[in-house]
């Protein structure tokens, strides 16, 4: 197990010693787990170049660090419980030595299917536990997976196929997400017809709906289960070797395959895992993250995992059937640690005290956000009334690039503060610059967060495409890894994260892409052009606004043109990123050079008038035309 620090001293001692002697203190840590070869050298990088690589040279597969190495201790302690949707259906729990038992039956499914080490298999499932099993089973032998979450659309998740080039999908006949049915297969088969690098498409049966079926790619996954040996052995693997891409959405084009490999996302996950939660053994930890996302896949099965932990996954929503649903996980299954997000903690506080205020947790003593900042209201209710006053939060700041947390307190051991996700963890060196670039000292600064060294968990590339990731991530401030945020680091050297400040809009925690919806509505053959940004909203953090320019408006339609355009989003990427306004405009504000000026249109949505100088604009006139019309509605 990696080292746990319990103490602020430890703190304190830990951090110097990681910055002192990062490679020293990594390989401390990567010395806890089972290796089949050592390293030839712990760090290799250049964050012009850019390039990193840890422990290259040693050989391991994840997977033996999940089951073979616990299993003589915890070889029959609960691994996973998962709980469904509906209440009234049974949980399901898995032993390591179960869970070990699926994920190899199902390692030897994909080798029937002629997947090998290297090949991409797609999974587009609910949160149900073959989704676990099917990400581990890939890493038993070696292929690298790209989840792809289960509210994408078949155009979004087409693309993602089409990009990795995978060979299998998994996929599930439906999913039940509060009082509805999702029709999984249908759109897996949309997709699927414009996948031809597609051999197989393995289908869990979940709903039991009536689905269509092609015989010829279609394989039911209890048949291929039923035919497979029980025993895989694990490939060998570089500790450089891919684990899995992740799509993501970022400023320009489309979405971005995020790739982490395997040795320093294990160490990474798990040392950040144990920590921040002060995991203790036989504790129970619930995330109630999807899996679809980075924190489902760090902190729901391979931080936990690595750690021996007990991990609860939850197939359905905080509201269903009541908004008590997860109080009543937490008492159910005595969970220790729990950790959500913000907007979910909004949205429960929304519905009333009365869904709580019955409910003591005695068990928790932990509480987690993620994925956005927390607004102190949300924070106090979260402190006061989930936790009862005893439990520490952990504002964990970090993003699908960073492979785990990087800025969060440890529980316990790091006094917090509302909204601030406070210091960094060892072995994370933040730096704050202006948008020139340059190094913002002390304290009470603000500015553009960048970190200077690399971390173990750190993205190595993005899939087919080396050169966006240099650009995005070390283009802008020449030898620093941008992310994308503003920070302010305050009077006490605490950090407390302000949001993006690129073209990347987040919405309920779910990260999308100013320039991806714009594409999607310019797709509607009414649309001329449109510009979207992101505004304030009670439970959501951000709201999408578009502003559209239409070719023509049939009289009286704009509610039915409104909706088709809202409809066309839905479809080509998720309901998620469907605007929540939308306002059709005569022109929008550009520079000479044609760029939309986003800036002016948030100012607008914001009632803040000052726009700076707006004469040099190509067209003037068309903010206060804008404005007036803002201010109609
Ligand atoms: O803006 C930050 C915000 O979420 C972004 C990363 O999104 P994604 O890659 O989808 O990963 C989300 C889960 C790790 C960041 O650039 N963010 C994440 N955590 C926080 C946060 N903003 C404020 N406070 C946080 N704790």
């Amino acid at each position: 197990m990696v080292p746990k620090i319990t103490s602020l001293s430890g703190y304190l001692h830990e951090y110097q010693r990681s910055i002192a002697n990062p490679t020293g203190f990594w390989a401390n840590i990567a010395e806890t787990f089972f290796w089949r070869k050592k390293w030839d050298n712990i760090l290799s990088w250049d964050f012009h170049k850019p390039k990193v690589e840890w422990f290259k040279g040693g050989k391991l597969n994840i997977t033996e660090n999940i089951f073979e190495r616990h299993l003589f201790q915890r070889g029959e302690q609960t691994a996973l419980i998962w709980e469904p949707n509906n209440p009234n259906e049974a949980t399901r729990k898995y032993t390591y030595e179960e869970l070990f038992l699926e994920v190899k039956s199902f390692a030897n499914v994909l080798r029937n299917h002629a997947v090998k080490k290297g090949d991409r298999v797609a999974i587009y499932l609910p949160m149900v536990p073959e989704l676990t099993i099917a990400m581990l089973a890939c890493a038993r032998i070696g292929a690298i997976h790209s989840v792809i979450f289960a509210g994408f659309s078949s155009n979004a998740l087409a693309e993602r196929i089409q990009d990795a080039e995978a060979k299998v999908l998994i996929t599930s006949d439906g999913g039940f997400r509060g009082d509805k049915i999702i029709n999984l297969k249908d759109t897996a088969d949309e997709a699927l017809a414009k996948c031809p690098t597609v051999d197989s498409n393995i289908v869990v049966k979940r709903t039991s709906q009536n689905i269509q079926w092609n015989n010829k790619i279609d394989f039911w996954w209890h048949d291929e289960m039923d035919k497979a040996c029980e025993d895989a052995p694990s490939e060998v693997m570089d500790a450089e070797d891919p684990l899995f891409i992740l799509y993501t959405s970022g400023s320009t084009g489309q979405p971005k395959g995020v790739l982490h490999t395997i040795g320093g996302y294990m160490i990474y996950t798990a040392y950040t895992f144990r920590n921040v939660f002060q995991y203790s053994s036989g504790d129970v930890y619930f995330c109630a993250a999807d899996i679809g996302w980075i924190t489902g896949h760090s902190y729901i099965v391979y931080g936990p995992l690595l750690e021996g932990a007990t991990t609860v996954m939850f197939e359905g929503t905080p509201l269903y059937p009541t908004p008590s649903r997860y109080w009543e996980i937490i008492n159910k299954h005595e969970v220790n640690q729990f950790y959500t997000s913000p907007t979910a903690l909004r949205s429960l506080m929304s519905k009333g005290q009365e869904w709580i205020e019955k409910f003591n947790m005695p068990s928790l003593r932990v509480l987690g956000t993620v994925g956005e900042p927390i607004n102190e209201e949300a924070w106090h209710w979260y402190h006061d009334h989930v936790g009862g006053n005893k439990c520490p939060i952990v504002d964990t700041w970090w993003q699908t690039e960073t492979g785990g947390m990087m800025i969060s307190p440890l529980a316990g051991v790091i006094p917090t503060k509302p909204a601030f996700a406070t210091l960094p963890l060892p072995g994370i060196q933040p730096l704050i610059v202006d948008n020139e670039g340059d190094k913002l000292c002390g304290n009470s600064v603000e500015g553009n967060l960048c970190i200077k060294f690399p971390w173990p968990g750190i993205a190595r590339t993005l899939w087919n495409n080396h050169d966006r990731y240099s650009d995005v991530y070390f283009g802008k401030y020449k030898g620093l890894f941008y992310t994308g945020d503003g920070v302010r680091r305050d009077e006490d050297g605490y950090y407390r994260i302000l949001g993006r400040m690129d073209d990347v809009i987040n919405v309920s925690g779910h990260r999308l892409g100013t320039a991806e919806i714009e594409n999607a509505i310019n797709e509607h053959p009414l649309v001329t052009e449109s510009a979207v940004i992101g505004y304030k909203h009670e439970i959501k953090g951000k709201a999408i606004f578009a502003f559209v320019v239409c070719n023509h408006i049939p009289e009286g339609a704009d509610d039915e043109l409104k909706n088709s355009i809202g409809k066309g989003v839905s479809m080509m990427i998720s309901a998620i990123a469907r605007p929540d306004k939308i306002l059709f405009v005569e022109g929008l504000p550009k520079t000479r050079s044609g760029k939309i000026m986003r800036r002016i249109l948030r100012k607008i949505v914001e009632n803040n008038g000052d726009y700076g100088d707006i004469s040099t604009l190509l067209n003037p006139d068309i903010v206060e035309q804008i404005e007036i019309q803002y201010k109609d509605i």
